[in-house]
């Protein structure tokens, strides 16, 4: 469940330190890519070499080791889906509560807007202090959680609050907020994106203007969502979403294939790919001489990947787009989710003044099979992708076999 997490541990120097080796290995054990960053005292309890070994990634320790990344800070923070600090250390608390950067763990906690969570190893007077119980307050008030400290004999000798929280404790926690835990946490998400583009000849191709944004926008949100998302995608320009298997294909021929080999270990089908409909009939592998070009490009046509879907489907939620020149869009939507045994469909405007097509907004119309209705104002397609997977998840919990 917790594949391809991107987290950082932040290891502070206190003797609790050699635990968080084993927290390191806890996490990628269970799928998480750690990357440890240690405060200097922390390489005094443990060295980097045990955490880069466990956790088969990175350790960073200093602003500025690695001459091709002179800002760490910045490219870990942005990163990271979560940072821990464990063991968090008195003096790690006060300074991030006072908001330096003067080490590179603090200027990560400055810097991020990934979750923080805090699991607190220290002596139980320095726990205790009205000074760390302030700083507490403020970052709990900032939204950071903590974990811990817990009760027990500590390592001065003393009996108290203090022990770093059972590691059981500290990885449900990392748990608990890197899995959220709304309709679509956990569910298999299967998207198709993009245009498809039919050879014709060596160069030349049949295609449309579609740009894959709405596609590789629902792909990022459901996996912001917990969601499991594969993306199946046409040639587009667009950097792959953080955490999304994508697998790139170019006709529809393949993204019907690639699709279909997915679809029975998949539960929910969102189908944004604007699809070819036909291909030419004869492709050929040279360039056609001017010459030689036939008037009419004869056209034969491709497999209809939804409409396959709607067929074979058994507990799968499918999930089309309707791209409409009809002023008749939504009569046009409902037709093609009957005709294809969908549970929702979007419907949005091709061409025209509302085009959706390779636009960087778009409004949608949301409908589904049991007659509910959703209008969404023109808006980039990150604030639809929301929109749109909001609704899928009020449509899953008001759908017991979903
Ligand atoms: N679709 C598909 N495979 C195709 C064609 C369409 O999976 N060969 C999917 C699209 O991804 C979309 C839905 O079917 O989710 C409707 O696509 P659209 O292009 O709007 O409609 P068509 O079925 O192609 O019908 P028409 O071109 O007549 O509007």
């Amino acid at each position: 469940m917790m594949s391809g997490r991107r987290v950082i541990l932040g290891v502070c120097g206190g003797i609790a330190a050699y635990k968080a080796a084993d927290l390191a290995r806890r996490l990628t054990q269970e799928g998480c890519e750690v990357t440890t960053v240690m405060t200097a005292n922390a390489c005094r309890f443990v060295t980097p070499l045990t955490f880069r070994t466990l956790t088969g990634r990175p350790v960073v320790t200093e602003f500025f080791a690695d001459p091709a990344s002179p800002v760490p800070h910045i490219s870990l923070a942005q990163a990271a889906e979560l940072v821990v600090v464990a063991p968090a250390t008195a003096d790690c608390l006060a300074r991030a509560a006072q908001g330096r950067a003067d080490d590179l763990l603090a200027a990560v906690l400055l810097d991020t807007v990934a979750p923080i969570l805090w699991a607190p190893a220290m002596n139980t007077r320095m726990w205790e202090h009205p000074l760390t119980q302030g700083n507490v307050k403020k970052l709990t008030d900032l939204g950071h959680a903590f974990v811990g400290p817990c009760a027990g004999v500590l390592a001065c000798g003393d009996t108290g609050q203090g022990k770093l929280a059972p590691l059981e404790e500290i990885v449900a926690a990392v748990r608990a907020k890197l899995i959220p835990a709304g309709p679509l946490a956990g569910k298999r998400v299967l998207i198709t994106a993009g245009p498809t583009r039919e050879p014709w000849d060596a160069i030349r191709y049949l295609s449309n203007r579609s740009s894959g944004r709405m596609g590789y926008a629902l792909a990022a949100e459901a996996r912001r969502r917990g969601a499991e998302v594969t993306l199946v995608s046409g040639p587009v320009s667009l950097t792959p979403p953080l955490g999304v298997r994508t697998l790139a294909v170019t006709t529809a021929q393949e993204m019907h294939a690639q699709a279909m080999a997915l679809f029975p270990e998949t539960d929910i089908v969102i189908a944004s790919a604007a699809v070819a409909d036909f291909r030419p009939a004869a492709p050929s592998s040279q360039k056609i001489k001017k010459q030689d070009m036939q008037a009419h490009l004869e056209l034969v046509p491709n497999p209809d990947i939804l409409a396959d879907m709607g067929r074979a489907k058994s507990r799968q939620v499918l999930v089309g787009f309707a791209a409409e020149s009809d002023p008749n869009l939504e009569s046009a939507a409902l037709k093609k989710m009957k005709n294809k045994n969908l549970d929702l469909i979007v419907a949005n405007a091709a061409g025209g003044e509302q085009d959706a097509f390779d636009a960087e907004q778009s409004a949608a119309l949301l409908l589904d099979a049991r007659g509910g209705r959703r209008e969404f104002a023109r808006q980039t397609k990150a604030g639809l992708a929301a929109e749109i997977l909001q609704s899928l998840e009020a449509w899953l919990l008001t759908t017991p076999h979903a």
